[in-house]
Order: structure tokens, then C-alpha cells, then sequence
């Protein structure tokens, strides 16, 4: 346990699994409180009992104004601060046939979870963060934001989320609050594995295999390596850095 964090509270959307989750721990073990945000409440569960009693769970959808005014809520009434909000949560585009024909229920709902959250939660975070005259945002992004993976509807909330992060970093930088995101490639996440698909350990690993083939580091990344930039970004060793986005892919980007 290092202390990079110590004394912060964080709000961690989308922190029920994969990345969430890894910095959801990692921030506990930094020193931080966390405000768990998540629509599944058996595994938000589970990670706030894995933190401990620096962790509390708020059950809802980030997406919308009353979900991300409770987690709000939930900081300041349980810890009685708000220093990091970590935009976390966010879905695939489950529909891959040529994407400029994605339907309207696809479109808009990958649009409201990715992008539409991100607005939700920075809005009701940011007065607190002014109030205070310090804040760090953190919003998860994606690889897709500058290569044509991931389909056209997902790539177009992760490139919104790099465009809304130099913008909203501008307007409060003067202010204390420093806002960047991190890009993520090909990780290993319940969302890549293909677990929710059915696909058994063997067809997993052979999934994971050939995306790493694709990666001049020649290996999928981890969650860990996710949590590792979120923590640095939310700390104070990033205390001159905004507007930035941390792309944490093993060169794929490069390529
Ligand atoms: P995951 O599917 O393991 O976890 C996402 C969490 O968000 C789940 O616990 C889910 O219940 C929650 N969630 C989904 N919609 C929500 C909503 N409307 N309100 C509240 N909670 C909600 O996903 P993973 O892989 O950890 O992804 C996290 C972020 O990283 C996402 O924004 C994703 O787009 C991004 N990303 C993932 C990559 C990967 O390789 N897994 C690569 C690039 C970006």
C-alpha cells in the first residue's frame, strides 16, 4: 500500500467490474474512499466489501442526472469531500455489421451510456470541485477514439469523450480541476474475454491471443494497467497535467 491518494474521495462509475473494479481497489489501496456507481448491484456489492469501510455503493444508471446527483450526495453526506470523479462505466457495440447502418436503438443507447454519463456526472461533480478550488476528473475513452475499432457508434462517444475532456479541461484550468481521460486498447475485461458470449477458457484465451497478435507489445493489457494511469492521473504526481489523453495500448496506436 502506497498513500498517492490518501485523504481523497473518489466517485468510480461503472466500478462493479473490469477496470471500474481494478481502480475501485487500487484507489482504496492508495489511501482513498470510494463511491461505488453501478446498475449491478450484486457485484457493486461485492467490490465496496472488497474495499472495506472506505467504500459505499450508490445502485443506478450514470447516465442520468439523479444517478450522478446521489453519488454526488453519497461523497459529501459519507465523507464529507469530493476530490476525483473517474468516468468509468460504458458498453460495446454489441451490433458489428457495417456500423453506418447501426440501428436507432443501438446508436442511442451506446451514445447515453458512453457519452451522455460523462456530461451527467462531470456536471454535478464540477460546483463541488470549484467550491473546493481542487478536483481531478479521469473519463475512460478507448483506442477507438483514433482507429477503426469497437464499431462506428462506439468510436464516436470515445472520440466525443477526448474532445468534451480538452474542452472542459480549458474552461478549468485556472479553477484547480484538472480533467484528462485514458485511452485503453486490447485489454482483458469481462467485456473482451467473450465470457459473456458463452465462449468457454480455451476460446477465450484464443480470442485474447489473437488480439494480442495485432499489438507491437505482442500481449493484451490488463486491468491493472488501466487502474495504474487512472491512479496517476487522479494523484497529485499529475498536478500539471490536463486536457491530456493517456493512451495505454502496447503501441497499438503506433503500429
Ligand atoms: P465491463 O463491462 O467489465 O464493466 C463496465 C461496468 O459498467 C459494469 O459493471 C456495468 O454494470 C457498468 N455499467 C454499464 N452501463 C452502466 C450504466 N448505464 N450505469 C451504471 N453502470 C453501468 O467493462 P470494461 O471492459 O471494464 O470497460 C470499462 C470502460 O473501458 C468502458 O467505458 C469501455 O468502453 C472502456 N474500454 C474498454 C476496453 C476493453 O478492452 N475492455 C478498451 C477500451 C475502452
Amino acid at each position: 500500500m502506497a498513500d498517492r491518494l490518501a485523504g481523497k474521495v473518489a466517485i468510480i462509475t461503472g466500478a462493479a467490474s473490469g477496470f471500474g473494479q481494478a481502480t475501485a481497489l487500487q484507489f482504496a489501496s492508495e489511501g482513498a474512499r470510494v463511491v461505488v456507481v453501478d446498475l449491478d448491484e450484486p457485484r457493486g456489492t461485492a467490490t465496496v466489501e472488497e474495499i472495506g469501510g472506505g467504500g459505499r455503493l450508490v445502485v443506478g444508471d450514470v447516465s442520468t442526472a439523479e444517478t450522478a446527483a446521489r453519488a454526488v450526495a453519497t461523497a459529501l453526506d459519507e465523507f464529507g469531500r469530493l476530490d476525483v470523479l473517474v468516468n468509468n462505466a460504458g458498453i460495446a457495440q454489441t451490433e458489428m455489421r457495417d456500423t453506418w447502418d447501426t440501428a436507432e436503438d443501438v446508436w442511442d443507447r451506446v451514445v447515453q451510456v458512453n457519452l451522455r454519463s460523462v456530461y451527467a456526472c462531470s456536471r454535478a461533480a464540477i460546483p463541488e470541485m470549484l467550491k473546493a478550488g481542487s478536483g481531478a476528473i479521469v473519463s475512460v475513452a478507448s483506442i477507438a477514439a483514433s482507429v477503426c475499432v469497437g464499431g462506428a457508434a462506439y468510436a464516436a462517444t470515445k472520440g466525443a469523450i477526448v474532445s468534451y475532456t480538452r474542452h472542459v479541461a480549458r474552461e478549468l484550468a485556472g479553477k484547480g480541476v484538472r480533467v484528462n481521460c485514458v485511452s485503453p486498447g486490447f485489454m482483458r475485461t469481462p467485456m473482451t474475454t467473450g465470457e459473456r458470449f458463452g465462449l468457454d477458457e480455451d476460446a477465450q484465451e484464443a480470442q485474447l491471443a489473437e488480439f494480442g497478435r495485432r499489438v507491437p507489445m505482442r500481449h493484451v493489457g490488463s486491468m491493472d494497467d488501466i487502474a495504474n494511469a487512472i491512479v496517476f492521473l487522479a494523484s497529485d504526481d499529475a498536478g500539471y497535467v490536463t486536457g491530456q489523453e493517456l493512451i495505454v495500448d502496447g503501441g497499438y496506436v503506433i503500429r
